[in-house]
């Protein structure tokens, strides 16, 4: 089969697209035909080896998957041949990755693709939707009628926050870098959406959340605690899950004397049951029309460490040329 791949941790060059053998599902796995797979920031952290994780090697790049069952493992119960499937959380934690033709993947990480939504979509909504859902549902206890605020409305996580939180009955305030993207959050639905370039973001929010933001999502990798704090409601809720690096400041008593809380997940801690919970919910959403995915654009698998080299210079080099997710089609 195909397969996009790197023989050692490196930069986005590394990565080969070539021929490798097709996987037999064993035990409880099953081999998914790939029909779309969504890049994710952590597959490039992986790739340069930024994140040391073990790999098998050689090492398929990529997380998500979604695309059809074409063979079940001997123990594999839950999918049969011919089902349309979506999943995520493959290619960490020492599991190969999913950007080839094929993939075998233990049945537990796998989710029916409900009728009507298409492999892009469901695959541009795999790792960023379980995680929006962990952080609002089981981390942050958002409840209807709360104020969430996120940054980067846009973004892979951020525009998934923005809906699943509109989903749950909260009112939205979000962040983008331009007034184009800036519309996309309206369109996205969030009810206030503030150009963090030419905005003075902090003064917005009072004015918008006068008695304080319930739930904070940060998805920055250098969060300012100082200003979050001060705009956190008393008991509101703030969500970390990025910027392994980041040593910021925190103001401990304005934070203990509000009654608030931190919250810090990654996503692929999450136990299959946990994640599987998520997708249920996501998957009644996507079949619904609530949830969107916002894809960015579509590249063939060639173009592999091209998406790469994109996602950096986005995420971590902050260049604002991406608006969504980049998905691959093998
Ligand atoms: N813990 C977990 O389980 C988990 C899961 C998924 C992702 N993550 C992490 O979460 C982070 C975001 O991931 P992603 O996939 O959403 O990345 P992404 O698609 O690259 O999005 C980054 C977003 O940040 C916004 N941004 C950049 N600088 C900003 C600023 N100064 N103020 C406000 N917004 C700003 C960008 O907005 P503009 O484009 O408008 O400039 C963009 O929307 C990454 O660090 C990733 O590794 C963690």
């Amino acid at each position: 089969m195909r397969a996009a791949y790197i023989e050692k941790p490196g930069p986005p060059e590394s990565i080969i697209v070539g021929e490798l053998p097709t996987p037999e599902p064993t035990g409880r796995q099953v081999l998914v035909r790939m029909a779309a797979a969504a890049v994710n920031p952590v597959d490039t952290y992986i790739r340069a080896g930024t994140i040391k994780m073990d790999i098998p090697l050689p090492f398929i790049v990529g997380c998500d998957v979604a695309g059809v069952v074409e063979k079940v493992g001997p123990n594999a119960r839950r999918f049969k041949v011919g089902d349309r499937v979506w999943g995520s959380n493959q290619g960490l934690l020492g599991r190969q990755g999913t950007f080839a033709e094929y993939a075998a993947v233990d049945e537990d990480w796998l989710y029916p693709t409900p009728e009507g939504v298409r492999d892009a979509a469901a695959a541009a909504c795999a790792l960023v939707g379980i995680t929006a859902h962990l952080g609002l549902v089981r981390d942050a206890r958002l409840q209807a009628g709360e104020i969430l605020f996120v940054n980067g409305g846009t973004g892979g996580v951020g525009s998934t926050v923005v809906q699943m939180a509109k989903a749950l009955g909260a009112r939205v305030i979000t962040t983008a870098g331009s007034d184009e993207k800036v519309r996309a959050c309206r369109d996205l639905g969030a009810d206030a959406a503030i150009n963090y370039k030419s905005e003075d973001v902090a003064a917005r929010v009072k004015e918008i959340a006068p008695e304080g933001v319930n739930v904070w999502w940060e998805t920055l990798r250098e969060p300012n605690f100082d200003q979050t704090v001060a705009l956190l409601a008393p008991r509101g809720r703030m969500v970390l899950m990025a910027g392994r690096d980041a040593r910021p400041p925190f103001p401990v008593g304005p934070f203990y004397v509000k009654g608030c809380r931190l919250v810090g997940f990654a996503m692929f801690n999450a136990t299959p049951d946990e994640q599987r919970a998520a997708a249920e919910a996501i998957n009644g959403w996507l079949a619904a029309g609530k949830i969107k995915p916002r894809i960015d654009r579509i590249l063939p698998l060639d173009q592999t460490a091209e998406a790469h080299r994109l996602q950096e210079e986005n995420t971590v080099g902050g260049a604002g040329t991406l608006a969504g997710k980049i998905v691959i089609k093998p």
